[in-house]
């Protein structure tokens, strides 16, 4: 595989409402992220995947979009956004739009035009259907943020198609006009000086939906090599996919080299495991740490070289995982720390989500009063008015809901947390007052400080990027593994567990690369290790 910047970088996730808001309005802004440039700098990221900033009427917080060439006027205008994209790339940091091109909003010109006639040159760039006999919806496919995918268009008689909330209606991907429209606003960004896209839902493309087919349709490859070639194929950008239902094969024909697609996907297979099989997201189960190593592994070694991964956590669509499955109360340093040497010692291009990096939490809520995100409501609703419990529901809530990863940003301890002079359109973490940037910037053994270490070990170690992976054979609440590059050999032993757990191995340790602990590394044999521990050491390669 030909080496690309892309999988040397870590990139830095941006959710733009929640950065910094620099008007005082309780949004968070592109001056607001331009001014917070250098503190990313300081952390070494090479990418920033930045979140919709698109004018958009927010019913799903930017990701419907009304007008892709545009900014949301919350966020500012098109000069901060030219002045944001130039002085990241001054600091060596590219910008990765979020390409949001499975829907737009309801409220987009191709929509108004759309609905305004069954007649209108743009009927057909959205997905329109008949209803059933009875006068109900077409079929039974459900919209991902609950209820029937399909919504009743009384003015022109038929139904169409959305696969998140009403007010994001679905784009119609076998329209060719449509389909260049998109590249022509891609090519739009491109010229800006953009360094890549991040691509919203995109195995949702080659849907068939009257033979309910959603995800991983038959012309999804066609379309994405199309675009390719259309768009950022001619330059050298990231790109990467939100793939659900990406298994290692299908990940390998969006990103292997040879087949001009993506540069890499996300895929959640291992976001999943705390969920009941063929449930939802909402519906609970607990953890089981040995497959999560098995799922882990399986990427790491099925991938090969035939395509690239990215490595995560966290998202905007995520709840901390410092309070999923690590545990942000008093291993929070620890377990945060422990995570972020776990992942970004693997194969693949790592993500890091705004408020990671210093140990951000979950903020459970009591009430639904307290909720913002129209996944989160339309869900409690609708389960409410199907039996179950509000307990229950608040419970999934906190442990899964969305607004744990949206809440501001938090810089410092002074009112807001630095993040708003105003009222934050979201309230903050309560424990922002210890948990925010200045007081991890002050603390030379804060969170932030392995996050930067581990930026710069990237830099600086080949075997970090491109060396194989191998999976050491532990107890279930060890997760370790070997990453081998010519001679140099890594091994990464880590605790994933509140309790204290033996490690193994009789490997001479060379020296310790990282640890989140004070002590130096010097032999594995029957190593005990503190609850969240976790280190990498050069040893000895006998190969
Ligand atoms: C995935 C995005 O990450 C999420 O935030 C959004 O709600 C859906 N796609 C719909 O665009």
């Amino acid at each position: 595989m030909e080496k690309q910047w892309w999988q040397e970088v870590v990139v830095y996730q941006i959710y733009p409402r929640s950065f910094k808001d620099s008007n005082g309005d309780g949004i968070g802004d592109i001056p607001g992220m331009i001014e917070k440039l250098d503190y990313l700098a300081e952390l070494g990221i090479g990418a920033i995947w930045l979140s919709p900033v698109y004018q958009s009427p927010n019913d799903d917080n930017g990701y419907d979009i009304s007008d892709y060439e545009a900014i949301m006027s919350e966020f500012g205008t098109m000069a901060d956004m030219d002045k944001f994209i130039e002085e990241a790339n001054q600091r060596n940091i590219k910008v990765i739009m979020d390409l949001v091109v499975n829907h737009t909003s309801d409220e987009h010109p191709w929509f108004l035009e759309a609905k305004s006639s069954k007649d209108s040159p743009y009927r057909d760039y959205y997905v329109w259907a008949d209803a059933a006999a009875d006068g109900s919806a077409p079929n039974d496919l459900r919209s991902i943020f609950s209820g029937s995918a399909w919504e009743w268009h009384e003015e022109s008689g038929q139904y169409y198609l959305h696969l998140f909330s009403k007010k994001q209606p679905d784009l119609n991907w076998e329209n060719e006009e449509m389909r260049q429209s998109v590249y022509d606003m891609m090519n739009y960004w491109i010229d800006k000086g953009i360094g890549g896209f991040r691509l919203d839902v995109i195995d949702l493309i080659g849907k068939q939906p009257m033979k309910e087919i959603t995800g991983n349709g038959p012309l999804l490859h066609d379309y994405l090599q199309e675009m390719n070639q259309a768009t950022f194929g001619q330059h050298d950008l990231l790109t990467v996919g939100e793939t659900w239902g990406a298994t290692p094969e299908i990940a390998k024909w969006y990103s292997h080299p040879d087949r001009n697609e993506l540069s890499m996907v996300f895929q959640f297979e291992h976001i999943g495991l705390d969920q009941q099989e063929g449930k939802d997201k909402w519906d609970l189960k607990p953890l089981d740490k040995k497959e999560l190593k098995e799922v882990l592994a399986k990427w790491q070694i099925e991938l090969g070289n035939e395509g690239w991964n990215s490595l995560f956590w966290n998202n905007h669509d995520l709840p901390r995982m410092i309070s999923r499955w690590g545990n942000d109360n008093e291993h929070r340093v620890m377990s945060a720390k422990m995570l972020a040497i776990l992942l970004h010692m693997m194969k693949g291009t790592p993500y890091i989500y705004q408020g990671e990096e210093i140990g951000m939490t979950n903020t459970p809520i009591n009430d639904i009063s307290e909720a913002s995100d129209i996944e989160t409501l339309n869900m409690y609703h609708e389960r409410l008015a199907n039996g179950y419990s509000k307990e229950e529901l608040i419970r999934s809530i906190n442990i899964k809901g969305r607004d744990n990863a949206r809440r501001p940003m938090a810089w410092d301890d002074s009112e807001n947390g630095g993040f708003s002079t105003g009222t934050p359109w979201l309230s903050l973490n309560p424990n922002f007052s210890d948990i925010n940037v200045a007081q991890a910037l002050a603390d030379e053994s804060s969170i932030f400080y392995t996050y930067k270490k581990l930026v710069h070990l990237r830099k600086e170690h080949p075997v970090m990027v491109w060396g194989d992976f191998e999976l050491v054979e532990t107890a279930d609440e060890v997760f370790s593994y070997y990453r081998t590059l010519n001679d140099t050999r890594w091994l990464i032993v880590t605790n994933f567990s509140n309790e204290e757990q033996v490690f193994h191995a009789t490997d001479e340790v060379i020296q310790t690369v990282i640890h989140n602990a004070e002590e130096t590394v010097t032999s594995l044999e029957n190593k005990t290790l503190a609850p969240w521990e976790a280190f990498v050491v050069e040893v000895k390669n006998d190969d």
